[in-house]
């Protein structure tokens, strides 16, 4: 099974446009390298993919990775796009697809209802890219050997449709993780996430690889960096230190771990920082655009 890395940033990307905190402004000048937001594409045979997740800077990430070109004067070797979640930095790229070539979209039931009811994906012709309905627990093959079973994660619903009350750690068809299998490997991607149950670790037993939200390193990251008031709780992203932190929940796991969806305010970022040093001797990897993976 190969994984390709597209993007690794959270929402905003890294630089964010209207970001001028240490992180961005060192993406700007080279100093740290810039990555673009959150997706991934998977393949068994290196010829066909499955891109989970579009994001905003779909058109970059796939310009980018010679995997990802063009077979024949018109075409793409993608063959479907899978969805965790409808946040725009998962969903927008789906704007960008639209040029008349074939693929089929998997998503959740309040996904596809995004894309039903938001009239400006109807660009991509339905004769062309079918909406497939994917369920909990029940796994799907959108590619030959390759299966994908979602699972329920702790988060809460897109930013876009949040109410007067939001349930941030709500357990539901609207935030997943995606169990890959193919090849004799498995590998969990699971780029939103609450918080880490224990059934949740019971779930994960046994992958070959978990690709993880990274989100912020601090749960009150925002404020500490004068960046924002949200906490990552709050935006349905479990922190990676502290005592419920990811570090701590996942220290006795046995995986290759890599961290994914970085937000732009997450000092790990840094090369020379402390928490960058503590997450690797922790065990865990650090994704970056363009990393491949071959299980
Ligand atoms: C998130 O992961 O919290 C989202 O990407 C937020 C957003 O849609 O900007
Ligand atoms: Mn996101
Ligand atoms: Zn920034």
């Amino acid at each position: 099974m190969q994984i390709l890395v597209l993007g690794a940033a959270a929402g905003g990307g890294l630089p964010q446009w209207n970001c001028g905190c240490p992180n961005c402004n060192d993406a700007r000048t080279g100093k740290i390298p810039s990555m673009t937001q959150s997706s991934v594409a998977v393949s068994l045979d290196g010829s066909s993919w499955v891109v989970l997740n579009a994001s905003p800077d779909i058109r970059m990430q796939l310009a980018a990775n010679p995997q990802m070109h063009p077979p024949a004067l018109r075409g793409t070797p993608i063959s479907a796009v899978v969805l965790t979640n409808g946040d725009i930095d998962h969903i927008a790229g789906l704007l960008t697809i639209r040029e008349k070539t074939a693929f089929d979209l998997y998503a959740t039931q309040p996904g596809l209802e995004i894309v039903e009811s938001n009239s400006v994906f109807r660009v991509l012709d339905t004769a062309l890219v079918q909406r497939r309905q994917i369920d909990l627990d029940t796994p799907f093959e959108p590619l030959p050997g390759l299966t994908i079973t979602p699972f329920a994660v702790p988060g809460k619903v897109a930013l876009f449709l949040e109410g007067e009350t939001v349930n941030v750690e709500e357990l539901g068809d609207q935030t997943v993780g995606l169990m890959l299998e193919g090849a004799g490997h498995r590998a969990a991607y699971i780029p939103g996430c609450a918080t880490v149950p224990d059934w949740l670790l019971d779930h994960l037993d046994g992958v070959d690889l978990l690709l993880f939200d990274g989100t912020v390193w601090n749960n009150d990251e925002m404020a500490q960096t004068g960046t924002g008031q949200k906490t990552g709780a709050r935006m349905g992203h479990i922190s990676m230190n502290g005592e419920h932190g990811s570090l701590a929940r996942f220290a006795q796991f046995e995986a290759r771990k890599i961290y994914i969806h970085i937000n732009n305010t997450n000092p790990i970022l840094q090369p020379e920082a402390p928490e960058r040093a503590e997450v690797l001797a922790r065990g865990w990897e650090i994704a970056a655009d363009g990393m491949e993976i071959t299980l």
